[in-house]
């Protein structure tokens, strides 16, 4: 059963569908199979839905524009998971083989700027307020990607890093995704601001989450793999809160700060990450990170907009795939 928040949205979600597709064509047969590959399948369409839904929850009516925008949000979406499968080495995305799996790196890497050059046109002859908001997120994408490698197997990264990360790779984007929303519906600046501190908060939350899929999740939900974070040595918060075991720590520390643990090495962590009670934990910091911003949303009206905004955002937080 789709969620309140998919239901609200269906038909504007519908039309983001069609436009991933008509969008990203190409002229060059093996490069338009490729994106054809990745809107084949579908993701859970987090970004559109959040500019859909700012859009009318700030009052906006002909959501044409708002279903423009969060298609070419998502088709920039795609192009960062494309680059980042290669930086991460993933293997399986959406339950496939990932793209450059399935081609091979060069061609994924190319692929993937032609679907940023295909998002950046669609969203090109939007108003200054809303190229400048896509253009911050895909910058602080980039440049957070950078702080992410530079404490790779590092066990000395204190929260407060971990969080600078986050909001780079991953809120920023729903941060740009409900800004654009807000624009577009012509909502007062104390609104807009109010709903990108909230998305702020809940894109953290959503990352904290994903991170904990890394290490509990069902890889036929998710669609990819488990422990891979571990693997690769990317320090997430399960991980700093578990090296704080006085009991299991040290061994968890010895794994992940090693060149090249094995898979054998990284179940054993993972086992042990859920020892220490850091996964529950995790959860917990996730949600009281959503239920202290809620109060940002008080200067939007009472709407089934807003209500399915509020629902969006706690399945973003209770989620399992
Ligand atoms: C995956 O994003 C990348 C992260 C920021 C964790 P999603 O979990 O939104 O991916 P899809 O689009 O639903 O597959
Ligand atoms: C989010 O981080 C990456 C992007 C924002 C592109 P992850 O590297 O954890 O995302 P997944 O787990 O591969 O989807
Ligand atoms: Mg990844
Ligand atoms: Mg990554
Ligand atoms: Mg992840």
């Amino acid at each position: 059963m789709p969620g309140l928040w998919r239901r609200t949205i269906s038909k504007e979600l519908t039309e983001v569908d069609a436009l991933l597709r008509t969008q990203t064509g190409s002229s060059n047969e093996e490069l338009d199979e490729m994106t054809r590959y990745v809107f084949d399948t579908h993701g859970k369409h987090i970004r559109p839905s959040l500019c859909i839904l700012s859009f009318l929850a700030c009052g906006g009516k002909d959501s044409r524009d708002a279903v423009a925008a969060g298609a070419a949000i998502e088709i920039i979406h795609n192009a960062s998971l494309i680059h980042d499968d290669i930086n991460d080495g993933g293997t399986m995305r959406r339950g496939r083989r990932t793209l450059h799996k399935e081609y091979s790196i060069t061609k994924a890497i190319v692929a993937g700027d032609f679907l940023l050059a295909q998002g950046f046109s669609i969203l090109g002859s939007s108003s200054p307020a809303v190229v400048d908001s896509i253009v911050k997120a895909a910058s602080g994408m980039a440049e957070s990607e950078f702080m992410q490698d530079s404490v790779e197997r590092s066990v000395d990264v204190s929260e407060d890093e971990y969080m600078e990360i986050i909001t780079g790779k991953t809120a920023m984007l729903m941060m740009a995704s409900v800004s654009i929303g807000a624009s577009l519906a012509g909502a007062d600046p104390k609104v807009h601001d109010s709903l990108v501190a909230y998305t702020e908060a809940v894109g953290k939350a959503f990352q904290i989450i994903d991170d904990t899929l890394d290490v509990v999740g069902n890889a036929e939900l998710t669609g990819k793999r488990v422990g891979l974070d571990i693997l690769e040595g990317k320090p997430t918060l399960p991980l700093i809160l578990a090296i704080r075991d006085p009991k299991r720590g040290p061994r968890i520390k010895e794994v992940f700060s090693s060149p090249e643990p094995s898979m054998e090495d990284v179940c054993e962590v993972l086992a042990l990450i859920v020892e220490t009670g850091a996964v529950e934990r995790c959860k917990e910091i996730a949600s009281k990170m959503v239920d202290d911003a809620v109060h940002y949303l008080d200067v939007l009206e009472a709407s089934a907009y807003k209500d399915a905004f509020l629902a969006l955002s706690r399945h973003m937080v209770e989620r399992d795939r």
